[in-house]
């Protein structure tokens, strides 16, 4: 899960120098699965209970899951999400960053960058002992700091073998204390974040997740080990003392 995780890291920084206004949605899944295939891996979204790329690519007020088109050309001043997951050897890693397209408003900057930050934030309390619940008061407390709000009705996941497995991993605080944390675990944790409403709807393209008042949502996501005195990032290079850019 190290591997596929640092060949996931790897990927998305390639598929960031790929951003730019005018390159399709299409083509930025294009790249992404040559990338993942080229360290020899299998993209783990393609065909995944029928989903028909390799890169979820949601822009603006898409959530997550958006579907990759020819049709979708970024425009400066867009923010995209890119989510992506690749398999080495039978074992998933998962990954989400949001980019910015060409120059974008203050406002758009700041909710990526919080988005991510609400992330870190979380994977602090990731730990044996502390609870998922600990993860998702973390996040939630930050992000909801700036006036914005946890999406609901999508959570983050254990991966492994497969690329969900139990435990849910809700950004957000709910009911119990969710599963205590032992060494060896492998989640990943997702923030979705949104401007305005936590609100979502699903469209009838069975994928497409976008915020209800249209506003902006970002997402960034890891996927994180259990160690024996705390956590380590394996789809981020560098690991746990990369990018923690404080804002
Ligand atoms: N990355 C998504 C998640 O975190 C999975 C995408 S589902 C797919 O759960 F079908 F698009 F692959
Ligand atoms: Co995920």
């Amino acid at each position: 899960m190290r591997e596929a995780g640092r060949i996931l890291a790897l990927t998305h920084l390639e598929l960031e120098k790929a951003i730019r206004p005018g390159i399709s949605t299409w083509e930025i899944d294009r790249i992404g699965e040559e990338i993942i295939r080229s360290y020899g891996c299998i993209p783990s979204f393609k065909n995944y209970q029928g989903y028909p790329a390799s890169i979820c690519v949601s822009v603006n007020d898409e959530v997550v899951h958006g579907i990759p088109s020819r049709d979708r050309i970024l425009q400066e001043g867009d923010i995209v999400s890119l989510d992506a997951g690749v398999i080495y050897r039978g074992y998933h890693s998962d990954a989400a960053r949001t980019h910015g397209v060409g120059e974008i408003s203050k406002e758009a900057q700041r909710l990526i960058d919080v988005t991510r930050e609400s992330f870190f934030r979380g994977v602090e309390y990731v730990q044996p002992g502390n609870h998922l619940r600990d993860i998702g008061r973390a996040i939630q407390d930050y992000a909801e700091g700036f006036g914005y709000s946890m999406v609901r009705d999508l959570v983050g996941h254990g991966i492994g073998a497969n690329l969900h497995e139990d435990p849910q991993i809700p950004n957000f605080v709910s009911a119990g204390r969710g599963a205590k944390l032992r060494p060896g675990m492998t989640l990943a944790i997702e923030p979705m974040v949104n401007e305005g409403r936590y609100d979502v709807v699903f469209l009838d393209d069975d994928w497409t997740v976008v915020t209800d008042d249209g506003r902006l949502s970002a997402h960034y996501e890891n996927t994180v080990l259990v160690t024996e005195d705390g956590y380590e990032i394996l789809s981020l290079i560098g690991g746990n003392d990369e990018c923690r850019k404080r804002m």
